[in-house]
């Protein structure tokens, strides 16, 4: 247990239940870094209402049960304090033993799973036909760096990017192909002007009968899967996936062709979960359409909310397919665990999807199935992002935009042009990335690339900094990274924090996997680089009177926060320049 909060927390509850007997053993001891102690916990205070005793007297208790042992040492000094904060400083040896653990370990203290799960993620997911937008972005970027997390940690990934690539709107858009010819087409989707080709289609189904009516037969040729409608089909999604691709490729997210198992996958199985749904008794007729009517949802007017699976006219919808896609997760693809990066604005549709599955013993009790809520992106008028003249953002245009500005950033610095132009893009990619990363990701936040690309503050770019200096210490010192032994001896209090905080990054990691919260990989790459900071500025590590073992010490430190701050970069997909 290398996480030092970790290890006093079950320190802690041991000493309780020693004190107070076993039902206490559970207790939240409340260990917080403290001013005056490396922790404190003030469990007492909690405790004392309950054991109707005086605080102190609690706290008395327990720091006498933590040092009491002799067969296990406490391993640092306890001190009680104030109405019963129980002050804990860890010694030394215990630190640096730690710490030296990790510092040699290549995983940097992040463990591998006991138990690997199967782990389904539903990310990303842009609709063919309409323009992939800033939320579509959101949600890759969460949705990849969970990815990321559950392989490190050696769970088994199976990404599942859910195109919305079926319907009947692809009646009049393989109409439209045909009227404008396969090659213009191709062409306009691979530049991601799926909006306009939409549009245009939309136009022409609307006003023109005959295009109206030519659309409506090919919906019927296409749910039929008729060979030279799909043959169609495939040329209008080759070309859109393409594009989506090319955004994935500057993104830098891991998602491939294999990943992608969109609507259309589950054509040929809907009117069988519809039938068997309804012999079941799982699944009603209502005014015509079907659904299921999981307990618990109620209208305005109290009246039970369907989830509608097949329409009164026949047709099937996205909840006919999501009921399709968690069978096949939880009986095909074995799922332990199965993540949906979806926007927020579904949470109804969701939670319903779930009870509906729950109900038809699709989603057995011992498979996790979770809304990974994605807060909208917001512009600076605080209404959705968009572009100046009203328009939704072309994404390749924005991601571009980024590189521009970074390059902006990096301007007085002095560099080659190819080289230039590999940091710009890695700094611009890191900017859009962690914006979206490090704000908690049901929360919605303000797309603004001036904070986004800020060399201070929480951003991707000061990370990345932050990282690139380490490196430049070790060019300057003439070292590498992998050639630092050590020992690590604590001296100042600045190298104290700083390999408290290191000794965190495993717990963390687990943590952002667990609760699928990004967010607090980043917050804690923050703290380690402002604590790095705090340790540079205090404890020279090149200069020349810097005796010889300080500086072995000082540079294992670095080492290791360059190993940490790169694998958790690395974890939200953010790239780490080698110099900025
Ligand atoms: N294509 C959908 C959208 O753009 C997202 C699909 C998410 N996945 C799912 N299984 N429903 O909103």
């Amino acid at each position: 247990m290398t996480d030092p909060q970790f290890a006093l927390t079950e320190r802690v509850q041991q000493a309780l239940a020693a004190a107070f007997g076993a039902e206490y053993s559970d207790a939240d001891p409340l260990i917080r870094p403290s001013q005056f102690a490396d922790y404190q916990a003030n469990v007492a205070m909690s405790l004392s209402k309950r054991l109707r005793r005086a605080p102190r007297e609690v706290a008395q208790e327990i720091a006498e049960h933590l040092t009491g042992r002799a067969d296990d040492p406490f391993p640092g000094t306890v001190e009680v304090s104030g109405p019963g904060f129980l002050n804990l400083t860890l010694s030394d040896d215990w630190i640096t033993a730690q710490v030296s653990e990790i510092h040699t370990d290549p995983r940097a203290g992040v463990g591998v799973s006991a138990s690997p799960q199967t782990i389904v993620i539903d990310y990303s997911a842009p609709n063919a036909a309409k323009e992939m937008h800033v939320g579509h972005l959101r949600t890759t970027i969460v949705g990849d760096a969970l990815a990321r997390v559950h392989e490190h940690l050696g769970n088994r990934v199976i990404r599942q990017n859910h195109l919305g690539d079926w319907g009947t709107p692809f009646g009049m858009l393989i109409e439209h192909l045909l009227d404008i010819g396969e090659e213009a087409a191709v062409a306009q989707l691979e530049a991601g002007e799926g909006n306009a080709y939409y549009q245009a289609a939309r136009v022409k189904f609307d006003t023109d009968p005959e295009f109206n009516r030519r659309a409506r037969t090919r919906v019927v040729t296409l749910q039929a899967e008729e060979p030279e409608t799909m043959r169609l089909w495939h040329i209008f999604m080759d070309a859109t996936v393409r594009y989506f691709n090319k955004v994935y490729v500057q993104l830098g997210v891991t998602l491939t062709n294999e990943d992608i198992a969109g609507e259309s996958m589950y054509n040929h199985v809907l009117a069988q979960v519809c039938d068997e749904l309804q012999e079941r008794g799982i699944a009603v007729l209502s005014d015509g359409a079907l659904c299921v009517f999981p307990p618990g949802y109620t209208g305005r007017e109290g009246q039970p909310l369907p989830l509608m699976i097949r329409k009164s006219d026949g047709g099937y919808g996205y909840g006919t397919t999501d009921m399709a896609t968690i069978r096949y997760r939880v009986q095909d693809l074995k799922a332990d665990r199965i993540l949906y990066v979806i926007g927020a604005t579904q949470a109804l549709h969701m939670s319903m999807v779930f009870d509906s599955a729950r109900m038809a013993g699709w989603l057995p009790d011992h498979v996790r199935a979770e809304h990974i809520q994605i807060g909208s992106v917001l512009g600076s008028d605080g209404k959705m992002f968009k572009t100046r003249s009203g328009q939704s953002v072309k994404l390749l245009e924005l991601l571009d935009e980024a590189e521009t500005r970074a390059a902006g950033v990096i301007q007085d610095r002095e560099y080659d042009d190819a080289e230039r132009e590999k940091i710009a893009h890695a700094v611009g990619m890191g900017a859009v990335k962690y914006a979206d990363l490090s704000v908690s990701h049901d929360s919605e936040y303000v797309f603004d690339f001036d904070r986004m690309l800020a060399l201070t503050g929480n951003t991707g770019p000061y990370l990345q900094y932050a990282q690139a200096r380490i490196r430049s210490i070790f060019r300057r010192g003439g070292v590498t990274p992998a050639e630092t032994t050590g020992p690590i001896v604590l001296g100042h209090p600045a190298e104290r924090a700083l390999a408290l905080q290191l000794l965190r990054f495993g717990s963390v990691v687990e943590e952002m996997a667990e609760n699928s919260a990004p967010h607090k990989l980043a917050s804690y790459l923050f703290d380690t680089a402002s604590a790095f900071t705090t340790f540079f500025e205090n404890c020279p590590v090149l200069k020349d009177d810097v005796e010889a073992a300080t500086r072995a010490s000082r540079l294992a430190l670095c080492a290791l926060t360059l190993k940490v701050m790169e694998a958790g970069l690395g974890l939200l997909g953010v790239p780490v320049p080698e110099r900025m």
